[in-house]
């Protein structure tokens, strides 16, 4: 098989395919048993970043044997660059009522946990039944603003990475596994 054209540009692999693979099966097993006197779950994908983790996660719930609705939001507070402006910006509002739903809000990476902490309360002031959250990665930042992350993943450095639905100026969310771009990407003219 040809090399994958992003291979050549990450310097480091933090989370591998089999890694993540086990990890959502982990998680779903324990959701599902935490969940098991609830009729269904309603999954909220936060746009872009956890597409892959929203995709795979839903399947593996499913697997489980519970039944999960879908929605998606995206909310934005990095813009083009790789450090958090603070500024959380609605780009797609949910097009469900969640009022009397037990949401589980799947999210790709949580790093200040600003994004998360104003979404939670977005969706605690619609009268969700339950809301908890699920991440797939959580970064140290995380530790000082808290807000409560029952289901995590991975904790990573304070890095920023890349794939697995994460981005650079929108590049390499399909990247298979989660890794750390080499530094002359960084300086390279954007495409
Ligand atoms: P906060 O700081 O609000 O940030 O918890 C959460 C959002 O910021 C983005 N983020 C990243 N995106 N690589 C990325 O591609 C990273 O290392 C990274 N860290 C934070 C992401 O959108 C997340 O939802
Ligand atoms: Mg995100």
């Amino acid at each position: 098989m040809q090399d994958a054209w992003y291979d050549a540009d990450i310097e480091r692999v933090i989370v591998n395919e089999e890694q993540i693979q086990d990890k959502t099966d982990e998680l779903a097993a324990q959701i599902a048993a935490d969940y098991a006197s609830v009729d269904h779950l309603l999954l909220i994908c936060v746009l872009k970043g956890a597409v892959m983790f929203t995709a795979d996660f839903a399947r593996a719930l499913g697997r489980q044997g519970i039944p999960v609705d879908l929605e998606f939001m995206a909310a934005s507070s990095y813009g083009q660059g790789t450090t958090s402006s603070g500024v959380v910006r609605i780009l797609k509002d949910l097009d469900r009522d969640v009022a009397g739903r037990h949401v589980l809000v799947v999210e790709d990476i949580v790093d200040s946990g600003l994004t998360l902490s104003w979404l939670l309360k977005y969706l605690e002031s619609r009268s969700a039944a339950s809301v908890e959250v699920v991440t797939l990665l959580r970064k140290p930042g995380a530790m000082r603003s808290a807000p409560p992350l029952k289901y995590v993943g991975f904790d990573i450095p304070t890095e920023f990475v890349v794939g697995y639905g994460l981005d650079y100026a929108e590049r390499y969310r399909e990247v298979p596994y989660v890794g750390v771009l080499k530094p002359e990407v960084y300086t390279r003219p954007k495409l």
